[in-house]
């Protein structure tokens, strides 16, 4: 039986940002900043938090920026040093040492599932945590951390979810479920971006999920669905057909920052949270008239 221990973590980060256009024509999307931080250093800050210490980004064309910034910074580091920056200093040596990277290139992009296919040979026989960057979680206990813990006690897969609008199911992948507890769910049936009319509830994929290795064997099999893309939601489908699956109602403030609506409540909920910004944010934002 392969073990119940998570350790590692894929960030898919090969998307092609057409949401953000024209900010994301030669820049990643994953960059662009809450605030002072990088979307994906939350994701990867979450996984750490979690206790994820091996981190696969999934990147593509365009991305290298990623790789830079969670690498070391000699010649930044030596003009910190030299002009007593020490607290940034401290922070931009703690974002290199964060975590074991390691990159994979998706050459084409093909979607979700394909992504994670690319990762296959680095998970090898071990369950694994993928992280979905575009969703910001805010949450006492890391997002990622409350579905290893009952991963860790159900061992079928789990995925997180939230409750959302109905004019939002048609962005997000819904399951069909039968309540197991308190805030879980045993997943019966799952529909990638169906339309209000086809969505089986409001309970939305968020982008948190702890697979089982068989995924990949399943996703090898899936052939292209919504958009022409492999997609992970189908290979899950597949998956929970022939095993028990749940899903989990994440506790936590959720934010969908690949959304541009949803990337700016986060930039004023991040900013109004900020020690040294929030107080004299919230007087602007008082301040303002409409
Ligand atoms: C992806 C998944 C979808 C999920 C969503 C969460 O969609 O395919 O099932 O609900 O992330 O944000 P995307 O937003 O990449 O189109």
């Amino acid at each position: 039986m392969p073990s119940r221990k998570v350790s590692k973590a894929i960030i898919p980060a090969a998307g092609l940002g057409t949401r953000f256009l024209p900010a994301t024509k030669a820049s990643p999307k994953e960059m662009l900043p809450l605030v002072d931080k990088p979307l994906i250093q939350y994701a990867v800050e979450e996984a750490v938090s979690a206790g994820l210490q091996d981190i696969i980004v999934i990147t593509g064309r365009g991305k290298r920026a990623i790789e830079d910034h969670f690498d070391v910074s000699f010649e930044l580091e030596e003009n910190l040093k030299e002009s007593g920056k020490e607290k940034l200093l401290k922070e931009i040596r703690r974002i290199s040492e964060l975590a074991n990277f390691c990159y994979v290139r998706q050459r084409h992009a093909r979607g979700l599932g394909d992504a994670i296919l690319c990762a296959q040979h680095l998970i090898g026989n071990e369950p694994f945590a993928v992280i979905l960057g575009d969703e910001v979680i805010d949450a006492p206990v890391p997002a990622i951390g409350q579905l290893i813990e009952w991963y860790e006690n159900l061992g079928t897969p789990v995925l997180g979810v939230y409750e959302v609008e109905p004019e939002e199911v048609s962005s997000y992948g819904i399951i069909s479920a039968e309540p197991a507890g308190p805030r879980l769910f045993k997943v019966t049936d799952l529909i990638e971006k169906p339309s209000l009319q086809e969505a089986p509830s409001r309970l939305a994929v968020i982008g948190r999920y702890i697979l089982p290795p068989g995924i990949f064997s399943v996703l090898e099999k899936t052939q292209p669905g919504k958009n022409q893309e492999i997609q992970l939601t189908d290979a899950l489908r597949t998956l929970a057909r022939s095993s028990p699956m749940h899903a989990l109602l994440v506790n936590g403030n959720r934010h969908d920052a690949g959304d541009k609506l949803g990337f700016l409540k986060a930039t004023v909920e991040f900013g109004l949270k900020n020690p040294e910004l929030g107080d004299r944010f919230a007087r602007y934002l008082k301040g303002i008239r409409f």
